[in-house]
């Protein structure tokens, strides 16, 4: 191990906050079992107290100290996409901490695929030797309350600097958006419930375990939305999540020239957001200097990838306005599609 790895182990034990990435965003981590240190988490973020945290841990052998009634379902899961960006809503083990699950009986957990902190990972559990909920990681975004999510090392220390005891750098995160969460804790008969888009799609969770999934606001759904009243609360769900400073307007493809035309025309400044042309010449339009074009992989992982670091270059830019040009329909860009319309909430579009 590392001498780095060490001094994030000897910090985490002692309650401090260590940054971490994960194939998803960066993480903000504290011992999940330390009830003082998830409260420094809470701090530094800015975050309301009754948010619950997801528990990151090392494999799905630590998940029966965090988790209780775990049906067969969720090892299935656990199997087919452990380490990934899937989180699971189980019914929390006795003992797990209240400022972790929010005070609900359910806790969301994952094995995030990050070499570096799964190393961590292992290292943390392998020194804690504790009865009980041990061995986990509580992992926000490493972002402020209510801001996009950081997926580079760069992003935490512009955003997070001073509040963090350390900052692991693993690069850039290779997925981008943050993890599917899925609710399994609503007991045997009920379907698992998608309580966030991501990577991990509906689709995969079906091909792998033959069990629909019951979508936010579907005809079958038993609540019509994620946030219906015995929905857990998941601050993801909130509108205005994920936001960018600018405000944000999502056009469709024939509308952005005509935006980018009237905003130079009256002397705005604005930055568009498109998807590259799968031609790899690029014909780019001639716009007036007020009016820059970032360009983004056209495909939805490699959108997802560049997405939250394109939102963050536009803020940097200091422009009146980000225009993003709408993205598909299909199943595959639905978790880009929620991102962005959540970036754009509030900003009149
Ligand atoms: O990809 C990710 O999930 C990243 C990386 C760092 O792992 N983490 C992340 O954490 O996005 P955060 O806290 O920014 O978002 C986690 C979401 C929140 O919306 C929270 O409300 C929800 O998970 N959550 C956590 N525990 C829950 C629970 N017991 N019931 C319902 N929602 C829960
Ligand atoms: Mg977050």
């Amino acid at each position: 191990m590392s001498a780095e790895l060490a001094e994030a182990v000897r910090l985490l034990q002692a309650g401090k906050l260590v940054a971490l990435p994960t194939e998803t965003v960066y993480g903000l981590a504290a011992d999940a079992a330390n009830p003082a240190a998830v409260a420094r988490i809470f701090a530094a973020k800015g975050r309301p107290a009754d948010h619950p945290l997801i528990v990151h841990l090392p494999g799905a052998g630590w998940l029966e100290r965090w988790a209780r009634e775990i049906p067969p379902l969720a090892w299935e899961l656990a199997e087919a996409f452990w380490p990934g960006p899937l989180t699971l809503i189980l019914k929390r083990a006795p003992g797990v901490p209240d400022a972790v699950t929010g005070g609900q009986d359910t806790v969301g957990v994952r094995v995030p695929a990050h070499p570096l902190t799964l190393e961590l990972l292992r290292a943390f559990a392998a020194a804690d030797n504790k009865a009980g909920p041990a061995g986990g990681l509580a992992a926000p975004s490493a972002n402020r309350f209510g801001r996009i999510s950081p997926t580079s090392a760069e992003h935490v220390r512009d955003e997070l600097g001073d509040a963090v005891d350390l900052i692991l750098d693993g690069g850039a995160c290779p997925v981008g958006i943050e993890s599917t969460i899925l609710d399994l804790s609503r007991g045997a008969g009920a379907l698992p419930r998608l309580l966030r888009p991501g990577r991990i799609t509906p689709e995969m969770i079906t091909r792998a375990t033959g069990v629909k999934v019951e979508l936010p606001g579907s005809p079958d759904s038993s609540a019509s939305s994620a946030q219906a009243a015995d929905a857990p609360r998941v601050s993801g769900s909130l509108d205005a999540h994920y936001a960018p400073r600018t405000p944000l307007r999502l056009l469709a493809t024939a509308d952005l020239d005509a935006a980018a035309a009237a905003a130079s025309a009256a002397g705005r400044s604005l930055v568009v957001l498109r998807r590259q042309p799968a031609r790899s010449v690029l014909a780019f339009p001639a716009t007036a200097a007020r009016v820059q074009t970032r360009w983004l992989p056209a495909d939805a992982e490699g959108f997802a990838r560049a997405l939250y670091a394109a939102l963050r270059e536009a803020d940097a830019l200091g422009a009146e306005q980000i225009v993003c040009e709408a993205v598909p329909e299909s199943a595959d860009w639905s978790a880009v599609a929620d991102r962005l319309r959540r970036a754009a909430c509030g900003a009149g579009a």
